[in-house]
């Protein structure tokens, strides 16, 4: 049954990594996506600052580029991401209200954005990384995101306050994402440090509960995801940690998705690039084998291009651009 799950999902999975228009050795990127990764997601191009530089002005250039060159090679395209307190356009911090941030900026773009790129994008992180790293278990969605220390990025007075003394940010960026996505593009909450038995995890479960209880939102168009697992040394999950958060979605009838996967191992000798593939494996099995998991996005796609540095040695490609044994392991499996 398990084997057969995983054959019939071959032609709807979605595997791939990051890709800017703007990235080196072009070449390569042409012969990685056009034979090992078929999906892309834009590193940086999709992100506010890009999509937005002054207010009320698309620009999609750079998003649009990342999508272009994903079509070139039959590939498909997901979008990160419509709202985060980082990459944020110089335009914003400091300059409005919370009830402007939340009944105009934020429809405004997240409208321009999703529209502007239109009904094929697989999935987009509506929300980005708004549950903080201190949260305990039992906290409501309301505390996990008020434990966040970036809000002054956002808000009006700097204080980070007057946006999360309520959810409605977060509810003013899903209602619009559900207004102008594809009847088929999976709508998600994407966070780090989620994905097993952490805090953060049950932050994320109970953010999508208060989101599907919105009744301002239709959500029986579509359902958003838990995703985002970043994997560091020594903080992985077990595979079966991931399969029981993956089926408490899937009662909810929610997707999920492995949005960012790196492994930092910070020296590329044989017993730790082994080990690397090994967790590798087990992410993507545990992605695999869930009913409810359809797309796997490796974060940089090659050593010297990795946001971790290239001596965290943290992706599938080495700084030649040739297949560690990481890459051998997943290939096995797709
Ligand atoms: C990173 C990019 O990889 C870098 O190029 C950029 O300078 C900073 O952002 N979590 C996210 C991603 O959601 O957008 C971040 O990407 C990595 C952490």
């Amino acid at each position: 049954t398990v084997l057969a799950a995983v054959t019939a999902k071959k032609g709807t999975f979605h595997f791939g990594s990051t890709y800017d228009t703007f990235d080196a050795d072009q070449s390569w990127f042409d012969s990685v996506f056009s034979t090992f990764f078929r999906h892309v997601v834009a590193e940086n191009g999709c992100k506010w600052d890009a999509t937005e530089p002054s207010q009320g002005v698309s620009s999609l250039t750079e998003c649009l580029g990342a999508q272009s060159f994903a079509t070139q090679f039959n590939n498909t395209f997901r979008g990160h991401n419509t709202f985060w307190h980082s990459q944020t356009p110089s335009w914003l911090p400091g300059s409005f209200s919370a009830s402007q941030v939340v009944g105009t900026i934020i429809p405004q773009h997240v409208q321009a954005e999703i529209q502007g790129m239109g009904s094929s994008v697989t999935s987009w992180d509506v929300v980005n990384e708004v549950v903080g790293d201190g949260v305990s278990a039992g906290m409501t969605s309301l505390q996990c995101v008020q434990n966040k220390g970036d809000w002054p990025t956002v808000t009006s007075d700097g204080s980070g306050q007057p946006l999360v003394t309520d959810l409605s940010f977060i509810f003013a960026a899903f209602k619009t994402a559900f207004q102008f996505a594809g009847a088929n593009t999976r709508l998600a909450v994407n966070d780090y440090n989620t994905g097993g038995a952490e805090a953060k995890t049950a932050c994320v479960i109970n953010l999508i509960k208060s989101i599907q209880s919105n009744t301002t939102i239709p959500f029986n168009r579509r359902v958003p995801s838990l995703s985002h697992l970043t994997a560091s040394t020594g903080g992985f999950d077990s595979k079966s940690a991931l399969a029981s958060t993956f089926s408490t979605l899937a009662a909810l009838g929610v997707s999920t998705m492995i949005t960012e996967m790196d492994i930092e191992v910070n020296a590329d000798t044989t017993p730790n690039l082994r080990y690397q593939a090994a967790i590798w494996g087990d992410y993507l099995d545990a992605c695999l084998f869930a009913s409810n998991c359809f797309e796997f996005i490796n974060w940089d796609p090659r050593d010297d291009l990795s946001w971790r540095g290239s001596s965290a040695a943290a992706t599938l490609f080495d700084t030649n651009g040739n297949p560690k044994p990481a890459a051998y392991e997943v290939a096995a499996r797709l």
